[in-house]
């Protein structure tokens, strides 16, 4: 069954851990992403662009797959499923279709046009019993399509998109998607801290997290921050081993197609890198 992400947050937030948002892609991103959860007994946000779920062909076949999966492999840690950067309607769609967690992406609106529909989807999720993500500032570089400028948000601004009933809160504070540059400035934590006092209990999100060093993370966490969203270095270690099985000649020198075993490599070093990160974000165990 899937959950809201509310709970597992509020429990992260007052364990001074965080739970990771892994994206997926297709049925073997989703598959190690839920045995990992599993295996390490912690709970899991499933994260989809809406790229991804146009590729999956749509998201009401990303909701069955994924509670299908859920069942057929026994797995009993709590995974919600998130749309990440969400449209206005994109958010509506997935509602529609069964997920139990949505992002809205108001941050390119400006701050009254992102507090009313904010608002509007609140009270939608809060009736639905679904989680909602709201952010505030941008996330610099592009995700799926999704640009950010990158500035930093305001934390007033913050304050006033989280008394509006979200259940968590992303607000640029230096954050980047994709891969960071050498001359990469790091996290604003003194923001971070003005945002957390003002919000309080109020779940932070961490967009960007392939590449932060651990103790950025580690004091991320220590600043509030209960979520932390990780997508391209799976794909960074997938790509990487699938070319390694494939340019060593593991693929029975180049004649083998099976699509099973071509996608194997890969499919274990999404398995390691989530593990990898459920234990630097400290949510093993916390199922
Ligand atoms: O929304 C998803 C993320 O913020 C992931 O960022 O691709 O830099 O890990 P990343
Ligand atoms: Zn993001």
């Amino acid at each position: 069954m899937l959950v809201s992400a509310a709970e597992m947050l509020k429990k992260a937030k007052a364990g001074h851990y965080a739970v990771g948002q892994f994206n997926i892609n297709n049925l073997e991103w989703t598959k190690a992403a839920l045995l990992t959860a599993e295996e390490c007994k912690s709970p899991i946000i499933l994260g989809v662009s809406e790229g991804a779920g146009k590729y999956m062909t749509g998201f009401k076949t990303v909701a069955e797959m994924t509670k299908a999966m859920i069942e057929e492999l026994n797995i009993t840690v709590p995974v919600a499923l998130h749309l990440d950067h969400g449209t206005y309607e994109g958010c509506y769609k997935c509602i529609k279709a069964g997920f139990s967690s949505i992002m809205f992406d108001g941050s390119h609106y400006p701050i009254e046009e992102n507090v009313e529909k904010t608002k509007e989807l609140a009270g939608v999720c809060k009736g639905l019993g679904l989680s909602l993500e709201a952010e505030v500032g941008s996330i610099g570089g592009e995700e799926d399509g999704v640009v950010g400028m990158g500035e930093c948000a305001d934390p007033k601004e913050c304050k006033m998109i989280a008394d509006l009933g979200v259940d968590m809160l992303a607000a640029g504070i230096g954050n980047i998607h994709g891969k960071y540059p050498e001359n990469w400035a790091g996290l604003r934590f003194d923001v971070l801290d003005d945002i957390q006092k003002l919000t309080g209990e109020m779940p932070l999100v961490l967009h960007g997290g392939t590449g932060i060093p651990a103790d950025m993370i580690k004091k991320a966490i220590d600043l509030g921050v209960s979520k932390i969203n990780v997508n391209t270095e799976c794909q960074l270690t997938f790509a990487a081993a699938t070319r390694e099985y494939i340019e060593a000649g593991k693929d029975n020198q180049g004649k083998g197609y099976d699509p099973r075993k071509l996608l194997k490599p890969g499919f274990d070093a999404i398995c390691a890198t989530i593990k990898e990160k459920m234990e630097l974000f400290g949510s093993v165990g916390k199922a």
